[in-house]
């Protein structure tokens, strides 16, 4: 049985779950309050899952996701993470988040940063350009007309294969877009973001090409 980590209990982690246990994972999931907090996802998730700690459910996973905004001060139980891939699928929002100002000015990427953050994991970057409530809704499955497709870049190519192999299994096409210097493409406001609802391999790859980094100093 696979474990899979999630850290982070809200729209998109919960929604990971539901669509991990449907396809026979098993998931081990936190928030930052606490295990006591998460009763009743854990009730409504079912025996697959449990609730623990970040650092329990980082160990537990034998792959992690993190669904958590990213903090310019890592707050990501790294030694707990190591030696892992870590799915991140984070969007970096500044009403959110505050200014980071190495992602400002273009030199670093979000995912840059939660890679170094995280050293001895393995991080790609993934979910981030779906609504959440569509993970588990709008997959379709391999080979039918109009199945949507999402991105992932990280600068392990084992890291895409398990996530390919996962947007799979939840009804999705992958388009690789590594390395992670290059996920700016798929960030809010580019067009790969902002067609999320209808964008099929194609139209996926399309929309990366056409992307433009908006750098402010
Ligand atoms: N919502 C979407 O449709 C969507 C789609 C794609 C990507 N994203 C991105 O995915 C990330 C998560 O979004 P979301 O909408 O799921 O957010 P959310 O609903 O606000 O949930 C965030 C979760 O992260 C937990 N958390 C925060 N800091 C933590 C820490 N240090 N340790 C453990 N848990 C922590 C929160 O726990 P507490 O509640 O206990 O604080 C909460 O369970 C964001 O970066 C977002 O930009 C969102």
């Amino acid at each position: 049985m696979t474990v899979i980590g999630i850290i982070g209990a809200g729209e998109v982690g919960g929604q990971i779950a539901r669509a991990a246990i449907a396809n026979g994972y098993d998931v081990v999931i936190a928030n930052s309050r606490g295990p006591e907090t998460l009763q009743h996802l854990i009730e409504e998730l079912g025996p697959s899952a449990r609730a623990a700690t970040a650092a329990g459910a980082a160990a537990a996973g034998d792959f992690a996701v993190v669904a958590v905004p990213l903090k310019v001060v890592n707050d990501m139980p790294e030694a707990e993470l190591a030696g892992k891939i870590v799915l991140d699928t984070n969007n970096y929002m500044v009403w959110r988040d505050g200014h980071i100002p190495v992602i400002d000015s273009g030199e670093k990427t979000v995912h840059e940063l939660r890679q170094e953050h995280l050293p001895r994991s393995k991080v790609v970057k993934a979910f981030t350009h779906i609504q959440a409530p569509r993970i588990t809704t709008a997959g379709l499955p391999a080979g039918a007309p109009g199945r949507l497709a999402l991105s992932a870049s990280s600068d392990f190519p084992e890291a895409v294969e398990l996530v390919t192999r996962l947007y799979d299994q939840f009804g999705f096409d992958t388009v690789d877009n590594s390395p992670l210097s290059e996920s700016w493409r798929s960030g809010p406001g580019q067009p790969a973001w902002l067609a999320h609802e209808h964008q099929t391999r194609a139209e996926l790859i399309a929309n990366l090409a056409r992307a433009r980094r908006i750098v402010s100093r």
